[in-house]
């Protein structure tokens, strides 16, 4: 395990960090939700707190849960839940940053009893989740907003794109399909985007790099604020 050098630069902020994947709801012992482990929040949230932030871990459904002495973490299932725990939090937060897999898409209804396997097949209709980094975009004050954007193909084309439509000021992007990035590994390969284009590409380096490399940037954005 490689040591990194823990300048204060967070002292006192409020940060709220979302990770993991939400769960959506089919009936009482079924959900939906993706191969988000949680990682890379964990890592922001530890590397935030070594950094002297106040930390909240807002998290869904995830692979492993390191304990992380004096973080807040708050459970939640679904995106809408996870909206709710944000809301809660936004108004005194300083940074947020959205590493969560929010599901796009819940199931209409949820079944109050377990669905029986009564046909050939069975169909499934969903509906699209709030999008609670958009609602956080539009919310906005002092918060220092960072979003993730997890692309297959054209990368900067849709990433700078989610920063514009989000109102964020960072946008840490993957491309999943590189290998040792995104989902359930303990490495990534990311690039940094603000509102001037590419800010940063970063080769491959451990989560707890990357999440030391996007707290750079933040702090930098937070001290040209505070100038
Ligand atoms: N996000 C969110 N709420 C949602 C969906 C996404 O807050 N309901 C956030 C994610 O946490 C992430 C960012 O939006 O920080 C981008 O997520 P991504 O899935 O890459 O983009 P989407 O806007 O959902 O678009 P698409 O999945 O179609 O690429
Ligand atoms: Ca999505």
């Amino acid at each position: 395990e490689q040591f990194f050098a823990t300048a204060r630069t967070l002292e006192g902020k409020k940060v709220v960090i979302t990770a993991g994947g939400t769960i959506e709801r089919l009936d009482p012992v079924r959900y939906l939700t993706n191969d988000s482990s949680g990682k890379m929040g964990f890592a922001l949230a530890e590397t935030a707190a070594r950094q002297g932030a106040e930390v909240t871990l807002i998290s869904g459904r995830t692979a492993a849960e390191p304990a992380i002495p004096g973080i807040d973490i708050v459970h939640v299932e679904s995106a809408e839940d996870m909206l709710g725990a944000v809301l809660a939090r936004y108004e005194t937060a300083d940074i947020v940053i959205k590493s969560a897999a929010v599901a796009d898409y819940r199931p209409v209804t949820r079944a109050a009893n377990k669905i029986k396997k009564d046909g050939e097949s069975l169909v499934l209709e969903l509906e699209r989740t709030t999008d609670i980094l958009k609602t956080l975009g539009e919310r906005k004050k002092q918060q220092i907003l960072v979003g993730f954007a997890a692309e297959t193909e054209q990368l900067e084309h849709y990433a700078m794109d989610k920063l514009r439509r989000k109102n964020c000021d960072l946008i840490v992007a993957n491309d999943v399909t590189e290998p040792g990035a995104g989902f359930n590994v303990d490495t990534n390969v990311v690039r940094i985007f603000g509102e001037e284009g590419l800010i940063e590409q970063l080769p491959l380096m451990s989560k707890r790099e990357v999440a030391g490399r996007i707290l750079d940037q933040v702090a930098k954005r937070l001290k040209t604020r505070e100038e």
